[in-house]
């Protein structure tokens, strides 16, 4: 599949506002979240037509473990079940599922239907759905900081390897190492904060706020996210002229 102009290749979301649109309609929290999850599936299918081809979405960050344990365990037990609902589906659609975050921390059931879905999608090519689950973009960066100094041990000058350590081979030390950086990345939930999301990759991502809870974001909000994407002049630190 060829690139399409001027979309973004890689979105990534901020999927908020679950637990305030079931208070809002007087529903459990756990409810906002079956809602919510409903909206990621369709959100890919979205992304998959308008020509993106990565798309990222926060479902469960390292500080939700935080959260009641009630509330938790719905999360976990939810993303087992839609992850093995929807696997004949991803399959159809051409979606490559992966995750990432400390998979390993996640109960049984929830870590299996990821081992799952990643085996068996592995090599879908229409779109690539990354899951962000134990996710924390600080966490990241420290991991890739003690593979940095690892890999520095082997080198003859250890010292002089740090020293010259660039951007691009810090990065291959990321979890994030296989996906492309993030070009636009929305945040629901009329919240205007990061929330530890993709630090490193969101650097000169383009930023795109939408007040709706997330059960209530649609096709047409998606859309509005894209187009506004596509006005948008990235300068990368460069001025107008330069581009020009
Ligand atoms: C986002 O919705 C989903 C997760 C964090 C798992 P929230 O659960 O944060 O919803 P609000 O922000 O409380 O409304
Ligand atoms: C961010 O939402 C994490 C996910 C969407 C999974 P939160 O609801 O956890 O973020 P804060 O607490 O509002 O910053
Ligand atoms: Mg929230």
């Amino acid at each position: 599949m060829t690139e399409k102009d001027n979309v973004p290749g890689h979105v990534a979301v901020v999927m908020d506002g679950n637990g305030r649109w079931a208070e809002q309609h007087r529903l459990p929290r756990l409810e906002g979240h079956r809602r919510g999850a409903r909206i990621a599936r369709h959100i890919v299918e979205w992304a998959a037509d308008a020509g993106v081809r990565q798309i990222s979405l926060f479902a469960f960050s390292t500080e939700n473990w935080a959260r009641p344990k009630r509330e938790v365990e719905g999360l976990m037990a939810l993303l087992a079940t839609m992850l093995l609902k929807e696997l004949p589906k991803m399959q159809k659609k051409g979606v490559r599922f992966r995750t990432l975050g400390g998979i390993d921390a996640l109960p049984e059931k929830a870590r299996q239907a990821v081992d799952r879905a990643c085996l068996e999608t592995r090599n879908n090519k229409r779109i690539d759905l990354i899951l962000c689950l134990n996710y924390g973009g600080q966490q990241e960066i420290i991991e890739g900081v003690k593979l940095a100094a690892k890999w520095a041990a082997t080198r003859d000058d250890p010292e002089q390897a740090l020293a010259n350590l660039d951007t691009d081979t810090f990065r291959s030390f990321l979890w994030c190492a296989e996906t492309r950086p993030v070009d636009l990345l929305i945040r629901t939930g009329a919240e205007r904060r990061i929330s530890n999301f993709l630090l490193w990759d969101a650097a000169y991502a383009e930023l795109y706020f939408c007040d709706k809870y997330w059960p209530d974001f649609s096709e047409q909000d998606f859309l509005s996210a894209i187009d506004d994407f596509t006005s948008r002049e990235r300068r990368f630190g460069l001025t107008g002229n330069q581009l020009a």
